[in-house]
């Protein structure tokens, strides 16, 4: 048998080999928790709030995130893997901790050990659980994923009854500590489906419950946390709007708060002739002299190639347009409309340092409908080679 080595990235951030780096995101920790303590407000002493942390905490850093959404009032945290559920708790960070994406069954000892709760869907996985609580003398807490309508991970609502058997048989060491499913279209013009897939829902929790009465039932992501607070139940998980970018349609619902921004220096400043090109395959050329300005940043940083000639960045606090293609380390400008720029300076790819109260404000969200995506996937792109500098750290 061969051991694999497995690099989860722990060396990163890369050391800074001095004061400034070339490129770092800056995240402002008062935003998350007062972002989440927002949410917490919204939803009321009785239903609890889980902050979904998952994917580096949606790019601003798991433990960052994490603490700053506890520090808030979030009592549960909810990440998609083992790994990252085992990060946390290596950090130190002893809130509820659910697992919302598939484990593989060698994991469980480690996360029963490190108090970790675990999604099922099938009888291996209980079984699984079983076994590894057995051995390790500590109890399997699992949470229920139904599928009511995502057409994704969870089991089909005719399929609960099986496992509830199941389930029934390894109880103790197991505990059925909770049920949720997952909306497809909370953030939709058309609330119908969610309904529709909430009344599912609402039948497999009242299944579920005349096994485990205590169970904690959830279906809310942040959408739906702001939209329907008729279908809270007795938890919530917000990811999104912790980071401070509520669904279109439910904007305004609660105030919230970007919470980052990324920035990278200029490396160089040039000027090119009319009709020369910049960057590979020569897809933009100057229409006329103009000053450019290449940028320490590239798509291995997070920045999307897709910007590639639409995308822009704010220098001095002026838009100007990305010319030419992203490619992995850098990015050009064009920087004739800024009256001086020089090299060291930061040029700011997301957000602003001012915050987002400041004029020349990019959001995540408009560096998303640049390229037709998602604020959640510009965010969770900055890749672990970005240093994340903490402000206001909890
Ligand atoms: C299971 C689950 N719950 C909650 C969320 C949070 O969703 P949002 O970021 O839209 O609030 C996600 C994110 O994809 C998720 O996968």
């Amino acid at each position: 048998m061969t051991t694999a080595l497995v690099d989860h990235g722990a060396a990163w951030p890369l050391p800074i080999a001095g004061g400034s780096p070339s490129k770092r995101a800056v995240v402002d920790a008062a935003a998350l928790r007062a972002n989440t303590a927002a949410l917490r407000r919204h939803v009321g002493e009785d239903v609890a709030l889980m902050a979904m942390v998952k994917a580096n905490g949606y790019g601003h850093g798991a433990v960052t995130a994490a603490r700053s959404a506890v520090d808030g009032g979030a009592s549960w945290l909810g990440v998609s893997s083992a790994e990252e559920a085992l990060q946390l708790r290596t950090a130190g960070i002893d809130a509820r901790l659910l697992v919302v994406g598939w484990t593989h069954p060698s994991s469980h000892s480690a996360l029963i050990l490190a108090g970790v709760e675990v999604m099922v869907l099938d009888a291996t996985a209980v079984d699984s659980l079983a076994a590894a609580a057995r051995s390790s003398g500590r109890p399997a807490l699992v949470h229920i994923k139904v599928d009511t309508g995502m057409g994704r991970l969870g089991l089909r609502p005719e399929e609960l009854g099986p496992l509830l058997q199941a389930l029934r048989a390894q109880i103790p060491p197991v505990v059925l500590s909770g049920i949720f499913t997952h909306f497809a279209d909370a953030d939709g013009v058309d609330p119908d489906f969610t309904e529709e897939q909430h009344r599912r829902f609402v039948v497999a929790v009242d299944a579920a419950r005349r096994l485990a009465p205590d169970l904690v039932a959830h279906c809310c992501n942040s959408a739906a946390t702001l939209r329907f607070p008729h279908m809270h139940h007795d938890m919530v998980r917000p990811g999104i709007a912790v980071y401070g970018y509520p669904p279109p349609g439910a904007t305004g619902v609660v105030e919230v708060r970007p919470a980052l921004s990324m920035l990278a220096s200029v490396a160089q400043v040039k000027t090119v002739r009319t009709g020369e090109s910049v960057g590979y395959g020569r897809t933009w050329r100057a229409p006329s002299a103009r000053r450019i300005a290449t940028i320490a940043a590239g798509y291995a940083d997070g920045v999307h190639r897709a910007q590639s000639n639409r995308g822009q960045v704010v220098v001095a606090g002026v838009r100007c347009p990305i010319v030419g293609r992203v490619s992995m380390d850098q990015l050009s400008a064009d920087v004739t409309d800024v009256p001086a720029v020089s090299v060291g300076d930061e040029a700011v790819l997301i957000g602003s340092p001012g915050g987002p109260d400041s004029p020349d404000w990019l959001g995540a969200d408009e560096v998303a409908a640049a390229v037709d995506t998602i604020s959640y996937e510009v965010l969770c792109a900055i890749s672990a080679r970005v240093p994340r500098e903490v402000l206001h750290q909890p």
